[in-house]
């Protein structure tokens, strides 16, 4: 029996503007600054969660960590079993390091691109409803969801798509061709593969070719598709970089678009898709990316 990570909890990016970032995040995104680290870390809510989002001082303008959540501790340590079976090395994250992160218990280990990655339980929750300082509808997150995606380059696909598989317990959703539009517009090469945890159709995914950044781009869900469109408009009116139009994934049926974050790479903004059951999901392969729409404006 596989153990399973439930959710990506939360992601870690890198920034070399800290203060484009807070402005970027709170006034276009939508999402909730809840605390200054003392190096200056920056703390994004956007639901009940201590932080979903953190951005960390680093020139590398890229994705600095991923955190998955399993239940509790015998998961933890069936989890950190699993990896180091598979080959990888774990470390158990000292009481410093889960104050961070606002868990309760944390492991480390790295995927075999080398992006720091972590797993947990006990993450902090508020006692006070989520406040975007913009009037949205707030996000998709919880449970079945975790707090959206992110899309990555990778260094060896076989080797990446076993680990995700095979040491954190993920499923493949579908497949992409090589062939894809996104898959061209973030040049990478080799197919696409998808991989969900619950019922997102997918928290990762990932293909290997040449790229600039490891991070192509995360997702945030929100739960309304007027929030999609004034978004939007609003990247238009305070001259944000769109990277693509608004349009209709092939796959997970996501309305969304991109947009160019303060760091380079992207963030996609999205509303609705399908949800995997997996009782009846039945892998397929696609051979493009957007049933309409997501036309390249600046590529990433
Ligand atoms: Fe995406």
């Amino acid at each position: 029996m596989i153990t399973a990570v439930k959710q990506l909890g939360y992601i870690g990016l890198g920034a070399s503007n800290l203060e484009a970032w807070e402005r970027y995040a709170a006034e276009i995104l939508g999402l909730q600054l809840c605390e200054r680290g003392s190096d200056g870390t920056l703390y994004f809510r956007m639901d009940e969660f201590h932080h979903r989002i953190s951005v960390h001082p680093d020139p590398a303008d890229d994705l600095k960590l991923l955190g998955w959540e399993v239940a509790d501790q015998s998961a933890l340590d069936q989890l950190a079993a699993q990896i180091k079976d598979w080959g990888t090395e774990v470390q158990h994250g000292t009481p410093a390091e889960a104050a961070e992160r606002a868990v309760y218990r944390l492991i480390k280990f790295t995927d075999p691109s080398g992006i720091a990655s972590e797993a947990y339980y006990g993450a902090l929750k508020y006692n006070t409803p989520f406040r975007s300082p913009r009037p949205i509808s707030g996000f998709l997150t919880g449970e079945d969801f975790g707090m959206g995606h992110v899309v990555i380059a990778v260094d060896d696909f076989d080797r990446s798509a076993s680990f995700y598989q095979e040491a954190l317990g993920m499923r493949v959703t579908d497949i992409a061709t090589p062939s894809g539009q996104r898959a061209e517009r973030i040049g990478i090469s080799s197919h696409m593969i998808f991989l969900h945890c619950n019922l997102r159709h997918h928290s990762i995914a990932f293909g290997s070719g040449s790229y600039s950044k490891r991070l192509n781009h995360f997702l945030l869900q929100v739960r309304d598709i007027d929030d999609v469109g004034a978004t939007f408009d609003l990247c238009l009116d305070r001259e944000v970089p769109l990277v693509s139009s608004i349009g209709k994934h092939a796959n997970d049926l996501m309305i969304s678009f991109y947009m160019k974050t303060p760091s380079g790479f992207g963030c996609e903004f999205g509303y609705g898709g399908r949800e995997v059951d997996d009782r009846t999901w039945k892998v397929v392969m696609n051979r493009v990316t957007s049933l309409w729409g997501h036309r390249t404006i600046n590529a990433l």
